[in-house]
């Protein structure tokens, strides 16, 4: 017994794990409030839009600076809604970067037309207008701007574009709340903006969840019934005016996502102010840090993503030291199965390439503190030694 416990002490701890999402730091502080939410939505027996929805709605809408704000089910979905509330549909193509989460592209194979993919900017990684220029044909309908990991797609170029072309344009905003370009909140700022309240997003429901704004009456008008069975009046239960589904947004979901709006504003300063400590932390070493603050942007940092030639084994490095990481996204869309019989072939799309190889994320959310990320920043540095 004595020699085990004399081993024992003479072993470091291992340092306590640092997980690369920690849902727990915003739930528990406002844990009474959720629940207190939650419970009066089930103890007035009223599950199915109602109050709590529309007051969501507004409040978001008032939060991204757009006038109308209708809830849906997902951010998949919010991405249907939305390319099928500007008329995408059978036949028509929606040119969709190469770089980014899947349903950015289903969403447009769910609406009946074809994403066609282009290459990203290369310190941006969000769509390149000027490749996407290059892709319009005769049946391009949309651009589906990806504001990834919660930084702005270039907004300007891509307007004037699709303002040149006759085109709509259909932000997906997914990983971007309350991300700022040019001093204005997107998801306002194309036709449609569409959102994720996944549990992990900067805002994030108990569930799935999303939503799509609009300063558009009537692709607002469009989205709700499109997202209510094709119902242009929502008391008119048995008339159907147009193609539609059940993608509504949950009132239980509603009314926790209420709660937690209220917070996102100082959430996001938070993640800002980690990305901040980061840069600190990490500034000389051989690494790339995320872009920020050119134009009047403003981050929002859903994901803080560091590039490395030596990825891989940095990852590694890091995990042995207790410390999640990821790797967003390690096959790209032109590459999936799904879309194989799109043709294309590595080699079409270097800068999306390029990022396979060498993109990280490295934890960052509200309730993060600051010694975990200097221990992020020192595991770092010592990889580098
Ligand atoms: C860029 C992007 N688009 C769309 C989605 C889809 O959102 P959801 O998971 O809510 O359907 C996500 C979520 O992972 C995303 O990151």
């Amino acid at each position: 017994m004595k020699t085990i416990s004399r081993a024992k002490a003479k072993t470091a701890p291992k340092a306590a794990r640092i997980p690369l999402f920690d849902l727990q730091r915003t739930y528990l502080p406002l844990r009474k409030e959720i629940v207190a939410a939650a419970t009066r939505v089930l103890d007035s027996g009223a599950f199915i839009l109602g109050p709590d929805v529309s007051a969501f709605e507004a409040e978001f809408a008032r939060a991204i600076g757009a006038t109308h704000c209708t809830g849906v089910c997902s951010g998949t979905q919010a991405l249907q809604v939305a390319l099928e509330a500007v008329g995408v549909g059978r036949g028509d193509e929606v040119i969709v970067p190469a770089h980014t989460f899947v349903a950015t592209a289903t969403a447009v194979s769910a609406a009946g037309a074809t994403p066609v993919f282009v290459d990203v900017d290369p310190t941006t990684l969000t769509l390149d207008p000027v490749k996407a220029a290059e892709k319009i044909t005769p049946r391009t309908k949309a651009l589906l701007p990806v504001h990834i990991y919660g930084y702005p797609a270039d907004m300007d170029a891509v307007m004037a574009l699709a303002r040149k072309r006759g085109l709509k344009v259909v932000e997906d905003c997914a990983q971007a709340h309350l991300t700022r370009y040019k001093g204005r909140v997107v998801g306002g700022i194309g036709d449609m903006g569409c959102f994720s309240f996944y549990p992990s997003k900067n805002l994030g429901a108990a569930g799935d969840a999303g939503a799509v704004a609009t300063n558009d009456q009537s692709f607002h008008d469009a989205a709700k019934a499109i997202s209510n069975c094709g119902r242009s009046d929502p008391d008119d239960r048995y008339r159907h005016d147009r193609m539609g589904q059940n993608f509504r947004l949950d009132t239980l979901q509603a009314a926790i996502l209420r709660v937690k709006l209220k917070r996102l504003a100082a959430w996001t300063e938070e993640r800002r102010r980690g990305a901040a400590r980061y840069r600190k932390g990490l500034a000389g070493l051989p690494i790339t840090l995320p872009p920020d603050g050119e134009n009047g942007t403003q981050h929002s940092y859903h994901l803080f993503v560091i590039r490395s030639e030596r990825r891989d084994a940095l990852a590694k490095h890091l995990s042995a030291a207790n410390i999640d990481n990821g790797v967003y996204y390690p096959i790209p869309l032109h590459l999936q199965p799904l879309y194989a019989d799109l043709g294309h072939k590595t080699g079409d799309f270097p800068a999306t390439e390029q990022a396979v190889r060498d993109v990280l994320a490295l934890p960052l959310y509200p309730g993060l503190k600051d010694a975990e990320i200097d221990r992020v920043c020192e595991e770092i540095r010592r990889f580098h030694r």
